[in-house]
């Protein structure tokens, strides 16, 4: 199945409530293919964190539009669902996507690790580096135009350093042919609330950047 214009437009007024036509995209690959990838890595044992989570949290959204979001880790409540961001720091990003005029029905987001870490605690490099390849193939099925790093996590994965998302946040990088915009995390801001303006910016300047890509 190919999209007809109409889908396309469809797709990009799911993300920001805009009409303007774009992208080529193959709908139903890219749904089989996150599928089949999803029954694989919810069977993963491939570190520790496979021991104590509930369920694999593999990512949710609309996989068609080119814009993905990139948290740190599954949290209680997201262990608890299989689902990313419904939780606390979840009803923050959707309040602040709202806010910056992106849908959450038209973004796909996904985490940095996948498994939920005992007592929310920092990922360890071993589970980083074990769990990298599921994003790596994620991001290659959904050829995002902007992918949204939320914290220090997803900024090292994507980016290869380990950035100070305080000093280098709002920085446009690039994955493969993905801009990467670094950001901080939503829970940041529910500790720290003077700095969602900072989160809001940024995602302003995602969509921006994701908008600037269109012919
Ligand atoms: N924080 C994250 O980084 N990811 C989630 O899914 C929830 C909270
Ligand atoms: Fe596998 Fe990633 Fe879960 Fe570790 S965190 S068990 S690598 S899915």
């Amino acid at each position: 199945m190919s999209l007809s214009a109409y889908d396309v437009i469809f797709y990009l007024k799911e993300l920001t409530g805009e009409k303007i036509l774009i992208l080529e995209r193959t709908g139903l690959k890219v749904t089989e293919a996150l599928e089949r990838l999803e029954r694989f890595v919810s069977k993963c044992k491939k570190c520790p964190l496979s021991k104590t989570r509930t369920n694999v949290v593999f990512g949710s959204g609309n996989p068609l539009t080119g814009f993905l979001i990139v948290g740190e880790a599954p949290g209680q409540e997201e262990d608890k669902r299989g689902l990313p961001f419904v939780g606390r720091a979840g009803k923050k990003l959707d309040e602040i996507m709202r806010r910056a005029g992106i849908r959450r029905e038209g973004v796909y987001i996904t985490n940095t690790i996948k498994c939920r870490p005992p007592m929310n605690r920092d990922p360890e490099e071993n589970e980083l580096k074990s769990c990298f390849p599921y994003l790596e193939k994620q991001i290659e099925i959904l050829k995002p135009r902007v992918i949204v790093a939320l914290g220090r996590y997803a900024s090292y994965v994507l980016t290869g350093k380990k950035i100070s998302v305080k000093r280098e946040r709002g920085i446009v990088y690039e994955y493969g042919n993905s801009k990467v915009v670094i950001t901080i995390h939503p829970s940041r801001v529910l500790k720290n609330p003077e700095e969602e303006e900072n989160l809001y910016n940024d995602l302003v300047l995602a969509k921006k950047v994701y908008l600037s890509g269109h012919p």
